[in-house]
């Protein structure tokens, strides 16, 4: 099939074109490079050993959209591209509400002006906003807390509401719980700019020696431990599920894509530790604003009809981390 990968050069989108080009689909990546660096193309290519197209533009560019539509034909779009930073999203909320809504709105027009109606969208599990009940499962009300999770949303409905009335048309809404971990090869990994604001990426780089101490975000909540509990995902367990809902993809539908297992700060912390063979200096400090004390998932859905679970450990999460951070210090 020819997909269309929006945001491909980034974290998740990478890991994702690996995937499918692996299962032999023809990809063409479309990235304006502002969170990602280019040498994740060069990377990609020679993992693959296949041809990878990519398009450097901005998903709010509805000419530039309608050019690669015209140009690629693709028969799916798996849509990567947008902002992901909630404190960020909080003090520029138009700038989310733009590229995260806005952008995904051009991006299905030019689908639908070339017949393309398939698409598969990354949403995230803070769409749910404070947990009712635990697990997660996808009836779960969504009610999000910060202006991210309400783009999300937004774009969520959108993209249902959009699907109802394009005959033939499909939309895989895919909520994400904390993707983690790298490709086996140490060739791609996460690579944020500036300060991590994600906790496996600071631990990395601490274990690395770029920085010198993990802050820990409260040790007084009604967790096991007292640290903040979050359902951690291996990058390539979440690509798969991509090429799973692929196939399966019909009409509108939306899954949970997590382990179901929660883990604390702690507990990622020492697996850390135990993989790296290095010791990660932590401090507590105050509960970072906005933290839920923990969630995770309830992803039965998707296993029941995408036939997909996720199948790497925490182990496997830290050690390619490592193996990730340690072989690129300083990223790509
Ligand atoms: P990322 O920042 O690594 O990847 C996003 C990519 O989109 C980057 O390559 C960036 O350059 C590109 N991009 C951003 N704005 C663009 C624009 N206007 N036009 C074209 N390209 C643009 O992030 P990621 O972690 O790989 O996340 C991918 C998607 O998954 C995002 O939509 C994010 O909201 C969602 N998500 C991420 C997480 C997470 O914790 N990483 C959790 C839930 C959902
Ligand atoms: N944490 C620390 N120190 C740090 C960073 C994080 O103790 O330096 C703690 C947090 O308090 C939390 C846990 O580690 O308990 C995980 O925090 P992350 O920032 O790694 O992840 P979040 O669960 O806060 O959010 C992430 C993404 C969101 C996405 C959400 C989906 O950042 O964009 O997962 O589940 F919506």
């Amino acid at each position: 099939m020819r997909v269309l990968v929006t945001g491909g050069a980034g974290y998740i989108g990478s890991h994702t074109v690996l995937e499918l080009m692996a299962a032999g689909h023809d990809v063409q990546v479309l990235d304006n490079f502002e969170n990602a660096s280019p040498e994740v193309l060069v990377r990609l290519r020679e993992l693959s050993n296949g041809e990878l197209s990519h398009v450097e533009a901005d998903i709010r560019d509805s000419d530039s959209l309608a050019q690669v539509m015209q140009d690629f034909r693709p028969e799916a779009v798996v849509h990567f591209a947008g902002l992901k930073s909630v404190p960020e999203s909080g003090t520029n909320p138009l700038r989310y509400y733009d590229v995260n809504v806005t952008g995904t709105l051009r991006l299905v027009k030019a689908m639908e002006a070339v017949g393309c109606g398939r698409i598969i969208f990354s949403s995230s599990a803070t769409v749910y906003g404070a947990p009712q009940y635990l697990p997660y499962d996808e009836k779960h009300p969504c009610a999000p807390v910060n202006v991210y999770g309400r783009t999300k949303l937004m774009a969520e409905q959108a993209l249902t509401d959009w699907q109802a009335t394009q005959p033939g048309s499909s939309v895989v809404l895919l909520r994400y719980f904390n993707p983690v971990g790298a490709h086996a090869s140490a060739q791609i990994g996460e690579d944020p700019r500036g300060v991590p604001g994600n906790l496996m990426p600071f631990v990395a780089q601490v274990a690395v020696g770029r920085r010198e101490t993990l802050q820990v975000f409260g040790d007084d909540y009604d967790t096991p431990d007292g640290t903040g509990v979050r359902d951690y995902i291996h990058v390539v367990d979440l690509a798969r599920a991509h090429l799973a809902a692929l196939d399966a993809a019909s009409g509108a539908s939306v899954y949970n894509v997590g382990t179901g297992t929660g883990y604390s700060v702690m507990d990622m912390v020492k697996g850390f530790e135990a993989a790296s063979g290095r010791p990660i200096p932590l401090e507590i400090s105050a509960r970072r604003p906005g933290d839920l004390p923990a969630y995770y998932a309830d992803s039965s859905r998707a296993q029941a009809e995408l036939n997909w679970r996720a199948e790497h450990t925490l182990d496997d999460i830290c050690a390619s981390t490592w193996r990730w951070q340690s072989q690129n210090p300083n990223g790509y």
